[in-house]
């Protein structure tokens, strides 16, 4: 049923048809598309149109979780928050760095740093999904001991928040992110960076490390049990296969669950010194293989819901020819992120200009995703279009 309805009264989950009167001064613009966020009304209704044609059939018969799509709504706009979480970033990177060398040398664990860090990637998270998330696709590839452990825990944090966790155990995942791999000091680095397979004596020592881990952060007397736990068990799987206990399925904590997705999915997607980065969609397409297996299908339906088939900061070819950053997802159109055109044909800078490939869909402007790039590949840094 059509209705017609004051600009000012429309909200996220209304189905927005047209505006305006079919005149001169005042075309009539078919619009045809959902509102996922406060934010993205802007994008679909010019501030000065008075009265929109809404259909209340098409309304969303949306779960609330499913309201909050990777990038909406925020209180902070996209290039503010990148400007905020490269600050942050790199003070955390600061923090780890001290942090893994004072393992290696026996110091105890700062847990109120560790837990100021950690709150300030949820405020982060908060405030604007999509930078944080930007932020670390675009870090530097030869430090990841340390940026490794920083992306786990904000991506642990983002998955959470996904699921609904309360505050209460998103700090409880980023501290278990930020520390899981505590115990890997202990492991010589020799192993760690072998290129190719390990030795079935090299991989006994690897699966020593959650224990490990969980030894160090037992030495510090407030570190909240949930914290322990999904750190012991960031290797466990679901189908009994993983180390150290061999638990199998429900076994697992829910924690766990979540920081065995992101630290497998960041992982992949890492650039180390014996292998290249996996692309995105490539490592998601992989696990996605892996439902039902090393992982339950939901734990990764859930992170893909999440993440989106086009994550954040991913560098893709359009179908026109030109080249994009995808700089937001929408939860009810996977394929069709929102992205940010950056070059053209021939790989040359150009203004970049925001496109919404779900809500050109049908029209003269409509895109797809051709293909998904590796930035490093090309030799392209993409960190200076983002926050233009
Ligand atoms: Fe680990």
């Amino acid at each position: 049923m059509h209705q017609l309805i004051k600009r000012k009264h429309l909200q996220p989950g209304m189905f927005v048809v047209s505006y305006g009167q079919g005149t001169f001064h005042s075309p009539l613009v078919r619009v045809a598309a959902h509102i996922f966020s406060p934010s993205q009304i802007d994008e679909l209704v010019p501030a000065d149109v008075e009265d929109v044609l809404i259909d209340t059939s098409g309304a969303m018969p949306l779960p609330l979780a499913d309201r909050v799509p990777v990038g909406a709504p925020f209180s902070v706009e996209f290039g503010e928050e990148l400007h905020i979480a490269r600050k942050l970033y790199s003070d955390a990177l600061d923090y780890v760095k001290t942090f893994v060398d004072g393992v290696r040398k026996g110091t105890d664990i700062n847990l109120s740093q560790a837990t100021a860090l950690v709150d300030s990637f949820i405020e982060s998270v908060f405030r604007n999904e999509s930078a944080a998330v930007t932020l670390f696709k675009l870090r530097g590839f030869d430090e990841y001991t340390y940026t490794h452990s920083l992306n786990v825990s904000i991506l642990a944090v983002l998955l959470g928040k996904h699921l609904g966790l309360d505050k209460a155990a998103l700090l409880n995942l980023g501290l278990a992110g930020l520390l899981h791999d505590a115990g890997k000091a202990r492991v010589p680095t020799e192993i760690l960076n072998k290129p190719g397979r390990l030795t079935e004596s090299e991989f006994e020592v690897v699966k020593i490390h959650p224990l490990e881990s969980v030894k160090i952060l037992r030495r510090q007397k407030d570190m909240p049990v949930e914290v322990l736990r999904a750190v012991l068990e960031h290797h466990e799987r679901h189908d009994g296969s993983g180390y150290p206990q061999g638990l199998k399925g429900e076994a697992i904590g829910s924690l766990s669950r979540i920081i065995a997705v992101v630290d497998v999915y960041d992982a992949l997607t890492s650039q180390r010194v014996y292998k290249e980065a996996m692309a995105p969609t490539k490592a998601l397409g992989m696990m996605f293989q892996w439902r039902g297996q090393q992982f339950a299908a939901q734990d990764i339906d859930n992170f893909i819901r999440c993440i989106g088939v086009f994550p954040v900061g991913s560098f893709v070819r359009l179908s026109g020819g030109e080249f994009a950053v995808v700089s937001g997802i929408n939860a009810q159109r996977p394929t069709r992120p929102e992205v940010k055109v950056v070059l053209d044909a021939r790989m040359r800078p150009q203004l970049p200009r925001l496109l919404n490939l779900w809500v050109v869909e049908g029209t003269a402007e409509a895109q797809d995703i051709a293909e998904v790039l590796n930035p490093a590949e090309h030799k392209i840094d993409l960190e200076p279009f983002l926050s233009v």
